[in-house]
């Protein structure tokens, strides 16, 4: 596995690649399951997995946890190793933005305005203008990204559809603890009564794939359910819950197969995401 910094030698790892197929997987590091489930499903993508580690300071707001995000190199570098990773990019901020903050970025447009884009205005701005930089800098065949940040996932492939990036964009699915909880890096922040109450928000959301698939079609009611459930967990503060149309991310009156029901809670103060696809009916 070879490790590199800069683009230069990124450039010359990519030349030394020739003809081998090219899967990227794009993370902002403090590796866990999830992001190693992607750089598996990589390999089955490309004959040659990349993964980038950059946190990303274009994506976060005023006052989000961009200074305190997890950071740990050396784990992340192992753990890939294990996994069979052939090369990692890991910029810092003045190789990865070498003209300072880009004027010129990725609109990611009104599909942006709804779910997390709604709580978080510029994060899927940031997103987009660091994976197209991504793209144009290991130019992959093929990406994978995770499921849990489905709307992220939905824009990405958006956008290289509308700007013909020529990227096969894979959404790989959420990987869980064994009592539900979607892995992710923030999932670190959580004091020990936060982890408990944190498994709330899936089990809200598999209780009411289950009321669905023994027929509750009311998006209204699923999603009263979903909001009652997270509300007698006293320390978790529901942002949103949704459900959503898979493509568009367009609200639905009634849930059909492929229905995406979406939330964002606060579980102190770490905000956490996750979904399910309504499937199985
Ligand atoms: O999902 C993430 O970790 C980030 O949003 C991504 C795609 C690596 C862009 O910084």
């Amino acid at each position: 596995m070879r490790v590199v910094a800069t683009r230069a030698e990124l450039a010359e790892a990519q030349e030394g690649a020739g003809d081998r197929r090219t899967a990227l997987v794009p993370t902002m590091g403090y590796l866990h399951e999830g992001h190693l489930s992607l750089v598996d499903r990589a390999r089955e993508l490309g004959d040659r997995v990349v993964v980038s580690i950059f946190v990303n300071p274009l994506q976060f707001g005023p006052g989000e946890d961009l200074e305190r995000y997890p950071r740990d190199r050396e784990r992340d570098l192992d753990l890939l190793r294990q996994r069979g990773a052939d090369l990692i990019f890991v910029p810092e901020l003045d190789e990865m933005y070498p003209h300072g903050e880009p004027t010129v970025t990725v609109s990611p447009g009104s599909m942006a305005k709804r779910l997390c884009g709604a709580h978080r205005p510029g994060h899927f701005r940031g997103v987009l203008t660091v994976v197209a930089r991504l793209f144009g800098l290991v130019r992959p065949e093929a990406a994978v990204f995770g499921r849990k940040d489905f709307q992220q996932g939905v824009l990405i492939r958006r956008m290289v559809r509308d700007l013909e990036m020529g990227v096969q964009v894979e959404l790989s699915p959420i990987v869980r603890e064994d009592d539900g909880l979607a892995l992710s890096s923030r999932n670190a922040y959580l004091g020990s009564g936060e982890r408990a109450a944190a498994a709330a928000l899936s089990r809200a959301l598999f209780e009411a794939r289950e009321r669905w698939r023994a027929g509750t079609s009311s998006a209204s009611s699923l999603l009263e359910g979903i909001r009652g459930r997270v509300a007698a967990e006293s320390l978790l503060q529901l942002q949103y819950a949704e459900a959503v149309d898979p493509d568009s991310l367009e609200s639905v009156g009634q849930v059909v197969e492929g229905t995406v029901l979406a939330l964002a809670a606060f579980c102190g103060t770490t905000r956490l995401i996750d979904n399910v696809e309504l499937s199985g009916r």
